[in-house]
């Protein structure tokens, strides 16, 4: 078994699949692992690092030569993967609703393409999931960047000069990101609030110290679909939380928004026309902008600067702190393959629940019944 790992190459991804912990314990199961030249440097891990944890370091081709299995953060383009077994496995994002054209590829190729991002809301799965170890990270950036770009401070400062306010800061959406940012912007002492469609969350604002602001009264108010996920909301619902976060944003001085719906583009939740209530010199910091966007004129890795508010937004939050991302998604990926792992063929075998969810190629074809039609 032999387990490839390359650098990634797609722009601005600063993480890497594997790190010298997972190589020692994909070992410690038998496997060999090859990594390529530098795919670790820039989250701080050395080729030297590698080897000294029994990783094979070579160069791209020389990495992907006889692998059964290959590991990304971003699923490689097929041309990389030539030399690796046929039918081998590629576990990775793949981002498979706006990917199509890449997972024919794999399917043409013979590949069997397995994403990360497909992983079941189940218990057991947990610990394998990127999604949940890469938003709780993000969660944590974005307020820290917002802090950042304030030309306040957050706690309340009692001086000898006099009274620094607390900023109040509004998390919208709070699911594995937004319930850190709230826990993040709690501890540099901020005042918080924050609303999500799903009225389970409610408790869980509470329980952080944070003010629910919820739309009550109205009609699909539920917005609870499957494993924990949002649904899209009736117009109805839309209108009243509009009128809510309009009265409500005009006096917040942080807004992080965090809101998503699988396979959608991200719900629009901030209008320019909200934008111009806020205070002078608000900051908003828009998690969703590479899904679209919850904030109407947030652009990806731009600072955009609307009636003197600042809009921030990043396209790949996590991997802004690279080695901490990289280490719990390879953490992940570990954990992913090791649960199915078979002793005696030193291979995993994937079960149904897992194995159907997370698989979009196999024998050739596009297999995943969540990109059927
Ligand atoms: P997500 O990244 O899909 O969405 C972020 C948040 O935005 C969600 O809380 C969602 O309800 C909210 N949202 C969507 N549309 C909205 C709108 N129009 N207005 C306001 N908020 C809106 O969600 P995430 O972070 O991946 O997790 C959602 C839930 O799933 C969490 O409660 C989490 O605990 C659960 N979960 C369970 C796992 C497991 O059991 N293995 C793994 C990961 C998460």
């Amino acid at each position: 078994m032999r387990i490839a790992v390359l650098r990634e190459r797609a722009a601005g991804e600063s993480r890497v699949a594997i790190t010298p912990e997972t190589v020692k314990k994909f070992a410690a199961l038998g496997a060999t692992v090859a990594v390529e030249e530098g795919a670790g440097l820039t989250a701080s891990i050395t080729d030297e690092a590698y080897r000294e944890a029994g990783a094979e370091v070579a160069p791209e081709a020389k990495t992907v030569e006889g692998a059964d299995i290959v590991l990304g953060v971003q699923a490689p383009d097929v041309a990389a993967l030539a030399g690796a077994k046929p039918g081998a496995w590629v576990a990775a994002t793949f981002d498979p609703f706006r990917n199509g054209e890449l997972v024919e590829a794999y399917a043409k190729a013979g590949f069997e393409a397995l994403s990360m991002e497909f992983m079941p809301r189940i218990t057991r799965a947990q610990s394998m999931d990127v999604l949940s170890s890469q938003s709780n990270l993000a969660g944590y950036k974005a307020v820290l960047t917002a802090a950042n770009e304030y030309g306040r401070a957050f706690p309340m400062m009692m001086t000898a000069a006099g009274t620094v306010q607390a900023a109040k800061v509004f998390v919208m959406g709070v699911g594995v990101a937004g319930l850190q940012a709230i826990a993040t912007a709690k501890r540099l002492g901020a005042q918080v609030s924050a609303t999500d469609v799903r009225s389970a969350t409610k408790e869980q604002i509470q329980s952080l110290g944070a003010k629910p602001v919820f739309v009550e009264d109205v009609a699909g108010i539920e917005g609870e679909g499957s494993g924990g996920y949002a649904t899209e909301m009736s117009e109805e619902y839309q209108k009243a939380q509009a009128e809510l976060v309009s009265s409500h944003i005009a006096k917040q001085d942080i807004v992080i928004t965090t809101a998503l719906i699988p396979g959608r583009p991200a719900p629009k939740l901030i209008s320019d026309a909200q934008i111009a209530t806020m205070k002078a010199g608000s900051v908003i910091f828009d998690l969703a902008v590479a899904q679209g966007g919850n904030v109407e004129g947030s652009k990806p890795d731009q600072t955009v600067e609307r009636h003197g508010v600042k809009i921030v937004g990043y396209s790949n939050t996590a991997g802004h702190l690279a080695a901490d991302a990289s280490a719990l998604f390879a953490r992940n990926l570990f954990n992913f393959l090791s649960a199915f792992w078979d002793k005696e063929a030193c291979k995993p075998i994937l079960d149904e629940e897992i194995g159907d969810a997370v698989r979009l190629t196999q024998g050739g074809k596009v297999v995943n019944e969540r990109l059927a039609g």
